[in-house]
Parts: C-alpha cells; structure tokens; sequence
C-alpha cells in the first residue's frame, strides 16, 4: 500500500470515528470548515493527492488525535512527527547529492526560498506550512525552475516515510545537502506541520538580483535590506547567508542569468568571499539580464545583489571577514541558516537528523 493510499485510509476511518464518538466534540465546526476549505483549494495543486494527504494529517493531529487514538492508540505513530526517522529522510536526501552533485545547491535553493517569505511583522509565510509545493508559490517569479527539479526530485522521499511533512522535508534538504557537500553540520528542529494553499504568501517576498537602474547601485543594497530586515536578520546575517552562492550556478532557464558563481560549486567553501574580493568583475557583454563576469575568464560570474555587497561600507566589512575567516564564515552561516530555517514556526523540536 501507497503512502497516499495508507494516509487515505486510516483518514477515512478516523473521519468516521471522530464523528461518531462520544468525544467528537474535539472536532470543532471551524476546524471542520477549514479542513474541507484545504481539499477544495488543493485539488487545483499538481501534487494535490500529496498536499490533501499531508494536511489531513497535520489536521488530525492536532483537532481530532485525542479522540481517534482513544479509540485506536496504535494508529497514532500514523500522524505523529516523533513516529519519522529522520536520519534515514537526511540519508535519503544526502545519497540523492552524492548521486548527482548538482543537484545538491538547487535544494539548498529550494530550503531558501521555502523559509524566506518570513514577515516578522505579521509573522505570516516562512518554512512552517510547507507551501512552495503548491503550484500558485512556485508561480512566484522567485521561485522559477524549482518545481520542476528540487520539489519533484524529493516526492519519492515524501512518499517513502509516513508522518513526513513537505515543511520539514524541505528544510531538512537544505541542511542535509549542505552537509552532504562538505559544510557544517546545522542544527536543525522537526515538527512543521503542512498547510493549505491559503497560507501561500503574495509573489514579491524573495529578493530581485537587481532593482532600480541596471547592475549594482545603492538600490540593490537598500532592497536587500528591506528584504531580509522584513526576515529580522541585520547585515551581517546577509552576508553570510549570501554565502551560500559558493553553490551552485544561475540558469538561463530559470532566473535567466548565467554562470556559476565559483570554480567549486558543488563544494560549501567561502570562496564566494575570496572570489568576489580577489577578482576583476565586468559587466557581460550579452543580450540577457545584466550581471557581471570576471574580466579574466569570464567564466565566474555575480549578480547586481552580489557585486553591491563589495560597494555598501557595512556589508564590505563582513566580506572581508568571512574572506578571511573560512571557520568564522561557516559558524555564522550555520547559525544564520538555522535562523532563515525556524523563523515563523511553532513548536519544533530540536532533532539529531545525522
Ligand atoms: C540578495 C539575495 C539573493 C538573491 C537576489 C539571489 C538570487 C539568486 C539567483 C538569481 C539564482 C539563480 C537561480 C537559477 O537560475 O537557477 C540563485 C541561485 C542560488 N541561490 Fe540565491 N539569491 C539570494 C540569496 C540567497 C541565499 C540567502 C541563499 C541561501 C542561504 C541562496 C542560495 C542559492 C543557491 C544555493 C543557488 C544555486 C541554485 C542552483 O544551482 O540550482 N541565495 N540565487
């Protein structure tokens, strides 16, 4: 039996058990309307069967577990999170990196940009939902070229392990393909639970790689700022987050842009501090949206966002420390990327997934 197929059926059983038990009034008519509220959204997601599996479930366990597992207490380690073995999901997701190399940076990129719609304001997007599997995030001019690649490359690990959230499974990618690539070892908390497509956050949340006129001006560092002051991080935390485009590389596919950004792009390494110090950057010569190449090779290349950080007096600062200081870099970006990861979530537990 399926992973769909089992979550289904022990669904459909406990739907009828919470309304004909004596304690069905733990299903309260608002959770009622909001659970068929998420089917109803849901059947538009290409993943749907997926997506209606994993919010019943996040559903359940929360409104209706004590009444379903007063009833059938072995059918709990069904929803439960604790029931996961999440060193077996980072091993899954580790072989995935060492298997292909390259698509190790792209889940990076995926756990990114899962947790960066963060408002502190309102406190609403960020990792917690899970809900870059919806087709209507992925639409997000950000988000291009990831659905087709890092969210479809982790459905058979979803598949594989009951009690699994999209929400944790992601994040957990990020970590586990970081490490799998030779960096630090980041601390990392289950128990995200997924939600409906209603959580999906306005498009303009992630960063552009360039606003206002063409290639890096003061534009690009205020944007930044506003982008992950909104997150609460200060310039420091920018910089070393930024320094996860050691991996990786633009696709004209995609965003468009062009290039890796580092001779090691499959390596997690500060080199894209001592590279971003060390060489000449010119703008390319090309028909596609401006960036800027090494003059020298014209093979590495950087974004407006990029390149601005070496012209913005603060952000400079960091660059050079984290050039200097490989160590320095990778504790900070640990605790910077851990940060990115758990902001907006409730009730994690830290978790040992290597
Ligand atoms: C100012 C902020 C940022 C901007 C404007 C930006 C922009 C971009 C762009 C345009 C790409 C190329 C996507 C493609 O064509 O496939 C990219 C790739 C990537 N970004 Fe960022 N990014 C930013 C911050 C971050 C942060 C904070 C992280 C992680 C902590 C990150 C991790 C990555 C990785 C690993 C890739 C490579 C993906 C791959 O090879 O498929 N980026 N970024």
């Amino acid at each position: 039996m399926t992973k769909n197929n089992r979550t289904t059926l022990i669904v459909a059983t406990a739907t009828l058990l919470l309304f004909s038990s004596p304690h069905s009034n733990a299903f309260s008519p608002s959770a009622a309307s909001v659970a068929s509220r998420h089917v109803e959204s849901e059947s538009s997601s290409p993943i749907a069967l997926h997506a209606h599996s994993a919010n019943r479930r996040g559903f359940l366990a929360t409104g209706g577990m004590m009444a379903v597992t007063s009833f059938f207490p072995q059918i709990k380690l069904a929803f439960a999170n604790d029931g996961v073995d999440y060193k077996a999901v980072a091993k899954d997701i580790m072989d995935l990196v060492k298997d292909d190399p390259d698509k190790g940076p792209t889940l990076v990129r995926l756990a990114w940009h899962s947790s960066g719609t963060y408002d502190k304001t309102t406190g609403t997007g960020g990792s917690g939902g899970g809900t870059i599997r919806f087709k209507e995030e992925l639409a997000h001019g950000g988000n291009a070229g990831l659905g087709d690649t890092a969210v479809k490359w982790l459905e058979p690990i979803y598949a594989k392990y009951d009690g699994l959230s999209y929400a944790d499974l992601y994040t957990l990618s990020g970590v586990a393909a970081i490490k799998a690539m030779g960096g630090p070892t980041i601390g990392w908390s289950s128990g995200r639970v997924d939600q409906p497509v209603e959580f999906v956050t306005p498009d303009g949340r992630l960063p552009n790689a360039d606003s206002g006129p063409a290639l890096a001006d003061k534009s690009d560092a205020d944007h930044i700022r506003s982008i992950f002051y909104r997150m609460g991080f200060n310039d420091q935390e920018i910089v070393a987050l930024s320094g996860a485009h050691a991996l990786g590389r633009c696709h004209t596919s995609a965003s468009g842009y062009d290039g890796p950004w580092t001779p090691t792009p499959t390596t997690f390494n500060n080199a894209y501090f001592t590279i971003l110090t060390s060489l000449k950057w010119v703008p390319k010569d090309w028909s596609g949206p401006p960036q800027y190449v090494d003059g020298a090779t014209g093979k590495l290349m950087m974004l407006p966002t990029d390149y601005v950080l070496l012209k913005d007096k603060s952000f400079l600062k960091w660059v050079n420390t984290y050039a200097k200081d490989a160590k320095n870099f990778d504790t900070d970006f640990a605790t910077a990327f851990q940060k990115l990861e758990e902001n907006g979530t409730k009730n994690l537990k830290a978790t040992e997934w290597v």
